[in-house]
């Protein structure tokens, strides 16, 4: 006979912590933590040496029956795992495109994390929703869009930019949209060119458009590419132009390819993923000029505003586009909104389920407001005009990029040498500025030359790691020098 009663579930297996067992656990990871961000400054700026072989030693290949200490898995993260990265939260992180990893964040999404509400849909949180709707109209209000922009934070810039793509395709191309053609310049982050091809594109649908001495996108050959498309007969209808590229950090010319793409009934997206908050600066205002005039804006809270990753965003002129793109109805899904106040994300993104992201932007800006990031970020610029008037007085050097921004790119040079000779001069240069530990920096080769590149964007890069940087990078080219 079965039992009336339902079946209890033994205590010591529950998942469930006790407020102690809760605190207990929070403190072990805090402790650990405060003390990580606390030595930064003091940690390399990477190291990776023998990551491989560690990581080797931490293949499982059958999933744990029972359970391990905390203490012994918190170690495990902070005094192996962890110390074996790029040390992307250094002041000293001068590599790609710096990120930040605002400790107010991280709170942030510990709170979203452990409510675990669901922001999908307005109705299930309704006032949570409203926090990150209001952070992204602020978003839209630092680009100058109009009334009627909507948008939806991301992952990253990557998704970002492959929302905008699928919003431009198909509010502006049939069904059958294989004509298509997207312009990029050859500076563009890569991202977008797969996004293209993630959205249904073939790689031969993306038109890279040759960029100028400044490795801005050229607006002349970008006008013959179309008009040459058109008399084939295929259909351009989207450009991407980049708000600081992640080679040189440059702007391209908003302003005119917003007129040119508005005269020719073309999409205007621009990626402004590590270049867009500088719009909270009079310069990088000046830079950007133009931008307000875009269809689309791709920016990434997890760069410029120094959030930990995991935060992009698409910022669209019209917020109907996002609806009419990603719109589906489903009967077990509860009501939708129609007050424009309102959103729904899962109609104006491509995810349902989906963390409270906007929590990691709502609390740090709530909390301080926009003059201490504005001030960071007119810091980095005055930083790496600095950098590249010191590094111009090196022997050697050509500066190939100044900064746009906060990026500048350039080069040792030695009369006579072969491009494959300076390039192995310039990594050897990199290797030995990096194993210094203080700064590390990237290098990236475009046009045919390698250069070396310095990002300042992080919010806990100042004056005295800009000194150390440039104390390393000359000491590693004299020694270069004498062999
Ligand atoms: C200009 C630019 N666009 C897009 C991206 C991609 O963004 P994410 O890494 O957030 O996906 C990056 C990343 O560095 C970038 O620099």
């Amino acid at each position: 006979m079965s039992s009336r009663v339902p079946p209890r579930f033994p205590a010591d297996t529950t998942l469930e912590l006790s407020p102690a067992e809760m605190e207990r656990l929070a403190r072990l990871a805090l402790e650990r933590i405060v003390a990580h961000v606390g030595s930064l400054p003091a940690q390399p700026a990477a190291d990776t040496r023998g990551a491989a072989e560690l990581s080797r030693a931490l293949i499982e290949r059958e999933p744990p029956e029972t359970g391990a200490p905390a203490e012994e898995l918190l170690d495990l993260l902070f005094d192996r795992a962890i110390p074996k990265s790029f040390n992307t939260a250094s002041p000293g992180y001068l590599a790609y495109i710096p990120g930040g990893g605002l400790f107010q964040s991280a709170v942030a999404d510990f709170i979203a994390a452990a409510t675990n509400r669901y922001v999908g849909v307005f109705a299930a949180a309704p006032l949570l929703v409203q926090l990150e709707t209001n952070v992204v109209r602020w978003f839209a209000r630092l680009a100058d869009f109009p009334e009627t922009a909507g948008g939806f934070l991301s992952s990253g810039g990557s998704l970002a930019n492959f929302s905008a793509i699928v919003a431009a395709r198909r509010e502006r191309l049939p069904e059958d949209f294989r004509s298509g053609v997207i312009y990029v310049s050859d500076q563009t982050h890569h991202c977008v060119a797969k996004a293209a091809v993630l959205a249904g594109f073939p790689p031969r649908n993306v038109r890279e458009i040759a960029s100028d001495g400044a490795f801005r996108l050229r607006p002349d050959l970008l006008t013959r590419a179309v008009a040459e498309d058109r008399e084939k007969g295929l259909s351009p209808f989207l450009v991407v132009g980049s708000a600081g590229t992640v080679n040189t950090g440059a702007v391209d010319d908003l302003g005119a390819l917003a007129t040119f793409c508005r005269r020719e009934s073309l999409w205007f997206h621009v990626d402004a993923a590590y270049g867009g908050f500088f719009l909270l600066t009079e310069r990088g205002r000046r830079a950007m000029a133009g931008i307000e005039k875009a269809d689309s804006i791709v920016l990434d809270p997890h760069k410029g505003l120094f959030l930990p990753y995991g935060t992009g965003c698409l910022l669209v002129r019209d917020a109907a586009v996002l609806r009419r793109a990603h719109a589906v109805e489903a009967e077990y899904l509860p009501g939708m909104q129609s007050d424009p106040d309102f959103v729904d994300f899962c109609e104006i993104s491509p995810e349902l389920s989906r963390g409270h992201r906007g929590l990691a932007v709502w609390l740090p800006l709530k909390l301080y407001g926009l003059g201490p990031f504005r001030r960071n970020l007119d810091e980095k610029l005055d930083l790496a005009r600095w950098a590249a008037r010191e590094i111009a007085l090196l022997p050697g050097v050509e500066i190939v990029a100044e900064p746009q921004l906060s990026l500048l790119a350039f080069r040792f040079t030695r009369p006579g040498a072969t491009e494959p000779e300076l390039e192995a001069w310039n990594r050897r240069i990199l290797d030995a500025v990096n194993a210094r530990g203080r700064v590390h920096l990237t290098a990236t080769t475009t046009k045919g030359s390698t250069l070396l590149r310095i990002c300042v964007l992080s919010f806990r890069t100042h004056a005295d790691r800009m000194e150390a940087a440039l104390e390393d990078i000359a000491a590693a080219s004299r020694e270069a020098a004498a062999g």
